[in-house]
């Protein structure tokens, strides 16, 4: 570990609680500055002075003591890291429902740092089906989990339940920081050889030589889709419809204007590719005529009608017609705020479309496009939830890859 990191170290109420002091000690020792945020029940097990002395910091419990800072966001806002050890069966509870009832919830949702979690509980309450489906909620949101170890728990029990030991916590909290980065993901280069097609932006449907039908995306996730798959060594062609940021270096760019175009470059660089990743928006409609010359409003009168016919669905043709082992992947983005009723549109999409994955995204007029971030849940074919991801476009990016080489593999 080279660069120095600032560490949330989250700790709840068990037993275990006192071993914490070790895993703060290793990041100390180690050059980091860590920032103790403890729940009441940790305290219990636990003293502040020895936390204290131990990360030479203040340890941060109370949801109401730095309310002028805002400090229920500041401190999870100011993490590249946050590891939570112990985490125990109530807390694991609240974290997979994303409850900020205290401090540490509230630091773990403002933060987009990675999140390492080190159960410790007793077997019974490790193997209860609802901790089972907590901990796979978790994992499946990129949540790194590490333990539990089997062993003598705190009465005359032992099994699955035993806080997993400080420096290996260290360790995988460690390595699950260096896996979050770009960077250090690119250097895996495990889509080598891999070829993949990406389209991106919005395509535009003419009316006249001047005026067009179009909308609001801005090519930016698939942009990073194009930029994280070049980076892991494929070799990449970015199908580009009117994009607002510049296409990444090294990467095919082919560009194009409607969906027709779109439709046609899609098919061609689709041929022999192992991943399509459909992320642009695709007009669903285009005018049944596109004027000649500029539409007259004297001709037209008060009111004009236009008359659009349906594309073709260029995804559901992809996946109709692919080879064997390709991997098609489409884009859906709701306006629909119900999460569930937002699942249901989903599924029925990847049904009917046909594809290995979808990624689903909530946009609005201030949501989805044109910004830097992104909040997507991807499906798969058999309609579970294989991914959520919040973060940067490029982040992001590299989650859906991750979920998509694991697949190809
Ligand atoms: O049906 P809807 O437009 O919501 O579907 C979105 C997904 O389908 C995206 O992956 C988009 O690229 C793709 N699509 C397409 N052809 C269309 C419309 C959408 O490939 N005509």
């Amino acid at each position: 570990m080279s660069q120095p990191l600032t560490i949330v170290v989250g700790i709840s109420g068990g037993i275990a609680a006192y071993k914490a002091v070790n895993v703060v000690r290793a990041f100390v020792l180690a050059g980091h500055s860590v920032h103790v945020v403890a729940t009441d029940a940790a305290l219990r097990f636990v003293g502040r002075p020895t936390l204290e002395a131990i990360s030479r910091n203040p340890v941060h419990s109370e949801l109401y003591e730095g309310v002028a800072e805002v400090r229920h966001v500041a401190i999870g806002q100011s993490a590249d890291l946050i590891v939570i050890a112990p985490a125990t069966a109530n807390t694991i509870a609240k974290l997979a429902a994303g409850i900020a009832d205290d401090l540490l919830g509230n630091t773990v949702l403002a933060s987009t740092a990675p999140l390492v979690i080190a159960p410790a509980m007793h077997t019974e309450m490790w193997q209860n089906p609802a901790t089972v489906a907590n901990i796979a909620t978790l994992r499946s949101r990129g949540v790194t989990v590490v333990g539990p170890a089997v062993g003598q728990l705190t009465g005359a029990d032992s099994g699955p339940g035993r806080l997993e030991e400080p420096d290996a916590i260290v360790r995988a909290a460690l390595a699950a920081y260096d896996a979050s980065r770009p960077d250090a993901r690119a250097a895996q280069l495990d889509l080598a050889g891999r070829r993949v097609v990406v389209t991106a932006g919005g395509t535009r449907e003419p009316l006249d030589p001047v005026r067009f039908l179009g909308n609001r995306s801005s090519g930016r996730q698939g942009i990073a889709l194009a930029e994280a798959a070049a980076a892991r060594g494929a070799a990449v062609v970015l199908i580009a419809a009117h994009l607002e940021v510049q296409a990444p270096a090294g990467v095919d760019v082919r560009e194009v204007s409607t969906a027709l175009q779109m439709q046609d470059a899609a098919a061609l660089a689709s041929e022999g590719a192992d991943i399509v990743i459909m992320a642009a928006a695709v007009a669903d409609y285009r005018p049944v005529e596109v004027s000649e010359g500029k539409i007259k409003k004297d001709e037209r009168g008060d009111t004009m009608t236009l008359e659009l016919v349906r594309n073709p669905d260029i995804l559901a043709g992809l996946a109709a017609a692919k080879a064997p082992g390709q991997l098609v992947v489409g884009f859906a983005a709701e306006t629909e705020p119900d999460r569930a009723a937002q699942l249901e549109l989903g599924r029925s999409k990847l049904a009917r479309k046909g594809a290995d994955l979808l990624v689903l995204n909530r946009v609005g007029w201030s949501e989805g496009f044109a910004t830097e971030r992104n909040d997507i849940t991807v499906l798969d074919a058999g309609a579970d939830i294989v991914l959520e991801a919040v973060g940067s476009k490029l982040s992001v990016a590299h989650r859906i890859l991750d979920v998509i080489a694991e697949r190809l593999h």
